[in-house]
């Protein structure tokens, strides 16, 4: 098991009211898995995704990533350094560097950089700066990064948000079989349901509810 929560409630509150995003929500997610939650917008995908990675606190309850209270480890950073990533909804890049220098910063190893690109469909951008991209090889450049560093557990917030269906398929399939080969623990959020055919678990979250 990479994560368990227990009892977990989520209130967001403006002035006038407050807002349970995530009632009362138990589940453990298994490692070295895929685990992909779904639900509409608004759901509470992304506020999940933002607790398991330790950057947004809950209302109410536990959530322990390998055993551990979250909310209780005081390293974080350290944990993002090596074992933790977070591809969150807007794609994270360093603006200054070539496609190709975005991943050696990550990882200098030059044949994984090779089959990222390829395999993401960002071979002839390799010289590309960020800016210069589309909105999903912008978005395939980000997942690269994250993949190349190969973290133990990776978070995808819609990774596929912004691909075509036909990319969108390879996508997933290279994410499956780098999981597989590295034993990674994968966590994804998705509107997509091409996930479905990788996922060892599938999760919805419906008003606040979270269902297996
Ligand atoms: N910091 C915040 N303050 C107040 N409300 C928030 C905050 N962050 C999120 N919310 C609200 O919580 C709800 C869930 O947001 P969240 O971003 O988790 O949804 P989502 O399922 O990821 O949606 P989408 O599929 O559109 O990305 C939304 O109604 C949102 O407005
Ligand atoms: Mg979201």
């Amino acid at each position: 098991m990479i994560y368990e929560l227990i009892d977990v409630d989520k209130l967001f509150r403006s002035k006038s009211q407050a807002v349970k995003i995530l009632d009362s929500v138990s589940v453990k997610i298994p490692e070295g898995k895929i685990t992909v939650v779904s639900g509409p917008s608004g759901s509470g995908k992304s506020t999940l995704l933002n607790i398991l990675f330790g950057i947004e606190d809950v209302t109410h309850g536990e959530v322990r990533y390998r055993g551990e209270l979250l909310e209780e480890v005081d390293d974080l950073s350290s944990i993002w350094r090596t074992d933790l990533s977070y591809l969150t909804q807007v794609p994270q890049t360093l603006e200054y560097l070539r496609v190709r220098e975005n991943l050696e910063f990550m990882n200098p190893d030059s044949e994984l950089i090779d089959e990222i690109l390829d395999k993401l469909a960002l071979s002839k951008l390799w010289k590309s700066y960020p800016s210069e991209l589309s909105g999903g090889e912008h978005q395939r450049l980000a997942l690269g990064m994250l993949l190349v560093k190969k973290p133990r557990t990776l978070l995808l917030d819609e990774p596929t948000a912004n691909l075509d269906q036909g990319t969108a398929s390879k996508v997933i399939t290279f994410l499956k079989e780098v999981q597989k080969r590295e034993g990674m623990s994968l966590v994804i959020s998705t509107h997509d349901p091409k996930f479905l055919d990788i996922a060892d678990l599938t999760l919805s979250i419906v008003n606040g509810k979270l269902t297996s």
